[in-house]
């Protein structure tokens, strides 16, 4: 693989007063066979442009919603791979991958998004752009509108038939009680490196989080890693184990993409034990501790990480399907079998 540094070049973008990092990584990173970096460039030119314009318009009245987006995408991508099978919601044959407990914290606004972001983008294009990659464009944009990098998207996902079952989701999500040893052996299952764990977890540099994920580390008896006016704080607002509130994920720019979620951690002040064994572990306190004083490296290996993730058991080619709705495959969904349907002439090509 050629060396990153030479391979991508640094310029800067300007959004909502932020200077971003726009990371050119294409020659360095390796594509599963079937995705490319210009897959809609005759299809869908616009494709991007259609996504960004229309999320910085959700961002600028909820900035909120960027950080259901990335997680969703990784929700996605951890089971059964990069397929949207996380947005078909259930059926007649049981519950599906949605009602999994590690999702049911997931935004349902989330979903909501997608599929919008999908009928702009097939009203203008017709029926050639998967809900998978508009997912995964969407989590980078999520990234970029809130302050990160920007970086290329491999594109070409084709669509799940089928979503996972509750225990193939619960198997595939890491638990936020995951000490590091864990989470290492988990992800080296799906190729994934310390640099690439300690990378992706800074994902957690945005968003929010129910008490619930996180009261193991209070009660009954305090996490001793944790700080102790940090913890202090966590318990005025989560009286209780079950209470169910929610507190932000990284105390000190919870709406901003920057490495502070790092900076928290050599801090004593990560959320989740996963999060704070990072700094405990001595194999990843290496790698937290260059993050937090060298936000441009985290960007990259952010970035690097992100479309490594983006690639997980894709469908590709003929396989799979372009749904018409991201939450009902198509042999499912009723307006595709009628003459009328909600969207005409949008499917010609499939
Ligand atoms: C390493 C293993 C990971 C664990 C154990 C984990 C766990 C969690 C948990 C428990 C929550 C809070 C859910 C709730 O109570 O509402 C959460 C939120 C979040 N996670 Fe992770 N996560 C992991 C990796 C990632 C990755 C790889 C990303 C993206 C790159 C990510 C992005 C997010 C975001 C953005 C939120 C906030 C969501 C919101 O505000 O709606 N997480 N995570």
């Amino acid at each position: 693989m050629a060396s990153i540094s030479s391979a991508f070049s640094l310029s800067l973008a300007l959004f909502l007063g932020f200077s971003s990092t726009v990371l050119h990584l294409t020659e360095a990173q390796q594509l599963v066979q079937g995705l490319s970096w210009s897959f809609y460039d005759s299809s869908c030119p616009r494709l991007e442009s259609i996504v960004r314009k229309q999320l910085q318009e959700v961002f600028k009245d909820d900035i909120g919603q960027a950080a259901g987006l990335l997680r969703l995408h990784f929700h996605d991508c951890f089971v059964q791979g990069c397929d949207a099978s996380v947005l078909l919601a259930g059926s007649a044959s049981g519950p599906g991958e949605q009602e999994a407990p590690p999702n049911l914290t997931l935004r349902a606004r989330a979903f909501r998004i997608i599929d919008d972001l999908r009928r702009r983008v097939h009203r203008r294009c017709g029926r050639v752009v998967s809900c998978a990659d508009i997912a995964a464009i969407a989590a980078r944009d999520a990234v970029f509108l809130s302050g990160g990098p920007d970086y290329d998207v491999p594109l070409g996902r084709k669509d799940g038939l089928n979503f996972a079952t509750r225990n193939a989701t619960l198997a595939n999500l890491p638990s936020p009680t995951s000490n590091t040893s864990a989470l290492l052996t988990s992800l080296a299952a799906k190729n994934f490196d310390p640099t690439d764990i300690v990378s992706l977890s800074g994902g957690h540099t945005i968003g929010l989080s129910h008490c619930t994920s996180f009261t193991n580390r209070l009660y009954p008896t305090q996490d001793p890693t944790m700080g102790k006016t940090f913890a202090n704080n966590l318990k005025a607002n989560c009286p209780t184990a079950n209470s169910t509130n929610t507190t932000v994920l990284d105390i000190r720019s919870p709406n901003v993409f920057d490495n502070r979620y790092y900076v928290n951690l050599m801090n004593r002040q990560g959320l989740f034990t996963s999060d704070q064994d990072l700094y405990t572990d001595r194999r990843t306190r290496s790698i937290v501790t260059s993050f937090a004083i060298n936000q441009t490296l985290f960007f990259e290996k952010f970035a690097i990480a992100m479309i490594k993730m983006s690639q997980l058991s894709v469908l590709t080619g003929r396989q799979g399907e372009i749904r018409a709705n991201c939450s009902v495959r198509n042999s499912d969904n009723l307006s595709l079998s009628s003459v009328v349907g909600e969207e005409e002439g949008s499917w010609s090509a499939f």
